[in-house]
């Protein structure tokens, strides 16, 4: 998406600064004290390729040579007359290290410009020194790695023209002017950051440009006072508060950016009234209110009220503002239709008017000039006039997604230079028209129309698309061929393509996703296939394809997840897959596959998720033949197979990943990248759930359905971060082992249909997350545990075993002390069936919230209806919240 400033902007800019910053040359001897006052803080700095992030760079400093006139010094500018070094421009010079107060730089006392942009100055402070320089007009301290406060001395440099402290990251300003020398960075953090009010003393100050910095607090007004100021940038800090509702000065003002800070009020008045602004950006902040009426003014080129929360309609007097070429109003809540007075912006050419609640009527030749329009997101029906003949020819790119619209627009007719185009989530229905074909038949880059209605798409003739996306559509028949050299997203999932896997998939060699699941394609996977070295997702999950899988299968570095899940592949896995180094998500489950356990996968380092339930694997699983196997796999499913022989002990011992796995601060993880969200079906109590996004901390292993036997080895209780764990339908024997009571995140256990016995050990008392437990078909005898989770489970999760007793079966406990439910609870229980209104939504908030059982919810997002253990969730969460109502009754009654 094109945001661009017109040239104007700029040539003005760049003149007002070229005239303030030049400097006379000199050709005659500077004072010695002076050269070696340079000669000293070069040499207290050491250089480093990588302290300067420029497009070119090279140590200017290098030349300098102790013999020679110092005024002759690339980055040394001394006045003609009197030989005063008066302009130093190291920047981009490879410097690194600190600038200490007792630097020599500091000698310079004539210094009327001081460049040290884009070097590495190590988090060093910016000395309070740099106040002393009297006759400075430009400091250049920006992208320097400068850290802490910015010294109030600054704010006595009274010629200062041009202030740049943009891109330090840490930088702040403290207002607490006494303290300034005193802190350390550790105190630094907690001073209040504010831009001080002194700055408002820089009268002269033309360019001050603080962005990319943490400034906190409000915003000075006395900023907005300087006389002189063309440019104020203070985007992206953190910065608070309204804006003045009166200003003085500002007449020059040709940028004023603020944007991304938390700013808030409404806009002033005075916002619209600067003669001079070109550029106004005031992006992501929470501003409120109308946007208010625009005064009468033919400088303003660009204007982004993005991202905040204006309400209101757009007022009509915008097209005063005749020099407007780029309009982005997007993610506000404005509301009404879009005057139509906007037609007389003649020079605009970008207009984002998306995710807002506005109507438009696309009937006019509103925007003959519009390059990029993007009226996504507005939940309205936006008409489109299909009549009418007119035209938008110089359009490149078109964002009309959830638009409500029911036809190509046919002024896309004549849009011969179209580069993108999104029209998804419409109700578009049938086939292409045939002159689709026509528009941006040699720019469209980008093609987006996914989630529509349509059944045939009969030629795809764009020559030079990266990203297509058909997903969601009604498509039959085989996949039009596309130019497969330009490709590097294809997503058609979730139709009815049928025939073979195209064979113009081969030449794409650029591609980086292909994403062809949920449809019909048969025949084999093709030999060619996988060559891509850019390849990343490989889904062909859901479709009819049968044959091996090609042994020539190679992986390119990038490929992080194939899915072939649901077809009927058969034949033995490829040995060569063992070389995709840098998979993460392999699932071929529900094929035919029939080979034994493909331990060489054991040593791909970046293997997370290992599905190849029901296929026809067979044999024992022998031991590990890596030091370390599978050493990030979360996801283990192997079920329904034909593995015998006991289970594999040495692996449990090092699934590294399902064990202490910190659930990290910074907030859930998903897998997968922004053009694809790795999902997976997993088996819960038989009933099939999809986690439409994988958290990365999700950890799960199924061995149920094969044919195990003996033991389940203590070593399980080692993996203390499953929140799953899957062994019934096998022929375990033995005890359940104790040390299962370690597995605190376990969330369900099923080990039935096995022939376990002894007793159930009372550590699973310790599993406060259990949610579904299955014992059922065991040989298990004794009390069941009591208390916490296990008031919850029901006579199904024991049914068939030799001699269980306690709750909740109605078999007694005679020999043993088991402490029985007393009958309150148990009525409690009964009455809890969620009702009046206290059911699935509720708790899917409650555990939103991480109320009482962790955040179940925050990595399943259920496809499924409501399963019956999530109900007896809901009833265990009644039953606690119940007590607590109850608890608070009896004391507030008590105090009465
Ligand atoms: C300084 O000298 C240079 C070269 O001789 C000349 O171009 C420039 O105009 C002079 N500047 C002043 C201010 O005299
Ligand atoms: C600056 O002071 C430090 C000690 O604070 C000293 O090590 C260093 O030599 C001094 N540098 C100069 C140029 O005087
Ligand atoms: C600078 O500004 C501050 C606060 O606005 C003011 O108190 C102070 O007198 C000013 N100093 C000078 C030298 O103008
Ligand atoms: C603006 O933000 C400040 C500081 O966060 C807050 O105190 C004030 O209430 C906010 N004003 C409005 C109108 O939201
Ligand atoms: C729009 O296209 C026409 C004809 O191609 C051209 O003359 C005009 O300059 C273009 N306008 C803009 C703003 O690009
Ligand atoms: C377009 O033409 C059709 C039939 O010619 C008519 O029914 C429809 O109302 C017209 N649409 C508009 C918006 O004028
Ligand atoms: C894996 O790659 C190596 C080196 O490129 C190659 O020698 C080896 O044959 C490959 N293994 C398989 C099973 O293809
Ligand atoms: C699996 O393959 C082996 C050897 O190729 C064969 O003997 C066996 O019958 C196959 N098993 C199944 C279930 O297809
Ligand atoms: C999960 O299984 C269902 C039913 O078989 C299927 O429609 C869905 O696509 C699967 N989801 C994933 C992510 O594999």
């Amino acid at each position: 998406m094109g945001k661009c400033l017109s040239w104007k902007y700029f040539s003005l800019l760049l003149s007002l600064l070229f005239f303030h910053s030049q400097f006379p040359f000199s050709s005659s001897l500077s004072s010695n004290s002076q050269c070696s006052a340079l000669l000293h803080f070069n040499h207290s700095l050491s250089l480093h390729r990588r302290a300067s992030h420029c497009g070119y760079s090279y140590p200017k400093t290098g030349s300098w040579k102790e013999d020679k006139d110092c005024c002759t010094w690339d980055g040394v500018v001394c006045d003609n007359s009197t030989r005063h070094v008066i302009a130093l421009d190291l920047s981009c010079s490879w410097l690194y290290g600190s600038i200490p107060s007792n630097s020599t730089l500091f000698l310079l006392r004539h210094l009327r410009s001081l460049n040290l942009a884009r070097n590495d100055f190590d988090l060093s402070l910016i000395s309070p020194e740099f106040g002393n320089f009297q006759s400075l007009t430009h400091l250049n301290l920006s992208h320097s790695r400068f850290y802490g406060e910015i010294p109030y001395e600054i704010s006595q440099l009274s010629s200062l023209v041009s202030l740049d402290l943009s891109y330090n990251g840490d930088l702040m300003m403290t207002i607490d002017y006494q303290s300034k020398h005193q802190f350390g960075k550790e105190s630094l953090v907690t001073l209040p950051r504010a831009i001080p009010t002194s700055l408002g003393n820089l009268t002269q100050m033309i360019y001050l440009d603080l962005s990319y910095n943490n400034f906190n607090g409000l915003l000075p007004s006395s900023i907005f006072d300087l006389p002189n100021l063309s440019v104020l940038d203070l985007e992206r800090n953190q910065l608070v508060g309204p804006l003045p509702n009166h200003v003085s000065g500002l007449n020059l003002l040709i940028d004023l950016s603020l944007s991304s800070n938390f700013l808030n009020g409404t806009l002033p008045s005075w916002l619209f009234s600067l003669t001079s602004l070109m550029k106004l950006t005031l992006h992501q902040n929470q501003f409120i209110g109308e946007i208010g009426e625009f005064k009468y003014n033919n400088s303003l080129d660009y204007l982004d009220l993005s991202y905040n929360m204006l309400q209101g309609s757009i007022p009509s007097s915008i097209s005063r503002l005749v020099s407007l070429t780029t309009l982005d109003l997007s993610s506000n809540n404005l509301q009404g239709s879009v005057p139509s007075s906007i037609s007389r912006l003649v020079n605009l050419n970008t207009l984002h008017l998306s995710s807002n609640n506005l109507s438009i009527m696309l009937d006019l030749e509103l925007f003959s000039n519009l390059n990029v329009f993007n009226f996504s997101y507005n939940n309205l029906l936006v008409s489109i006039n299909n009549n009418l003949t007119f035209t938008l020819p110089n359009l490149t790119e078109l964002y009309l997604s959830s638009c409500n619209i029911s036809e190509f627009p046919i002024f896309l007719k004549v849009a011969t230079n179209l580069g993108s185009l999104d029209l998804s989530n419409n109700r578009i229905y049938g086939q292409t028209p045939e002159w689709l074909g026509a528009v941006g038949r040699n720019s469209l880059t980008f093609l987006d129309l996914s989630h529509n209605f349509l059944t045939s798409i009969d030629k795809i003739p764009w020559k030079n698309l990266y990203s297509v996306d058909l997903r969601n559509n009604l498509l039959q028949g085989p996949l039009p061929t596309l130019n497969a050299l330009s490709l590097r997203y294809l997503f058609a999932s979730n139709n009815n393509l049928s025939g073979g896997i195209p064979s113009f998939i081969c030449n794409a060699s650029s591609l980086e996703v292909l994403d062809l699941s949920h449809n019909n394609f048969s025949g084999t996977i093709p030999k060619c296939l996988v060559l891509s070295n850019a390849l990343s997702v490989l889904d062909l999950r859901m479709n009819s394809l049968n044959g091996s899988i090609p042994a020539s299968v190679s992986c390119g570095n990038y490929l992080r997840n194939i899915n072939l899940n649901g077809n009927q592949l058969e034949g033995p896995l490829p040995r060569s897959l063992e070389n995709c180094t840098n998979l993460e998500v392999l699932d071929l489950g529900n094929n035919k596959i029939n080979d034994t356990f493909p331990y060489w996968l054991e040593s791909i380092l970046e293997l997370q998720v290992l599905v190849i339930r029901s296929n026809k694997f067979q044999g024992h699983i022998s031991n590990p033949k890596a030091e370390f196997p599978f050493p990030n796999l979360r996801i283990l499913d192997i079920s329904n197979n034909d593995f015998n022989g006991p289970l594999p002990r040495k692996y449990f011992k090092y699934l590294k990943a399902m064990m202490n796995v910190d659930k990290g601060e910074d907030g859930l993880k998903y897998m997968g990248n922004e053009y694809y969200h790795d999902s997976l079906n997993v088996t819960m109590k038989g009933l099939n759930i999809e986690l439409v996004r994988i958290q990365t901390i999700f950890t799960t292993i199924d061995f149920s359905n094969n044919s195990f036997i003996g033991e389940i080895p203590q070593i399980i209780g080692s993996l203390n971060s499953l929140k799953g764990l899957n062994f019934s339908h096998n022929n375990l024997i033995g005890y359940i082992p104790s040390s299962f009571g370690h597995l605190t995140n376990l969330e369900w256990l099923d080990l039935s249909f096995n022939k376990l016995d002894g007793e159930i050990p009372k550590q699973l008392e310790d599993l406060n997350q259990l949610a579904v437990l299955e014992l059922s078909h065991n040989q298990l005898t004794g009390p069941i545990p009591s208390g916490k989770q296990f008031n919850t489970f029901e006579n199904n999760s024991y049914t068939n075993n030799l001699g269980l007793c306690g709750f909740p079966l109605t078999r007694t406990c005679n020999n043993h002390t088991s402490k029985l439910p007393t009958t309150s609870t148990l009525q409690q229980e009964n009455n809890l069936e969620p009702k009046n209104g206290f059911g699935w939504q509720a708790v899917l908030i409650g555990y939103g919230c991480g109320v009482i059982f962790g955040t179940l919810m925050g990595y399943l997002m259920f496809k499924i209806g409501k399963p019956k253990w999530i109900v007896r969730m809901v009833k265990l969460e009644q039953h606690i919240l119940l007590r607590r109502l109850k608890n608070n009754a009896r004391r507030s009654g008590g105090r009465k």
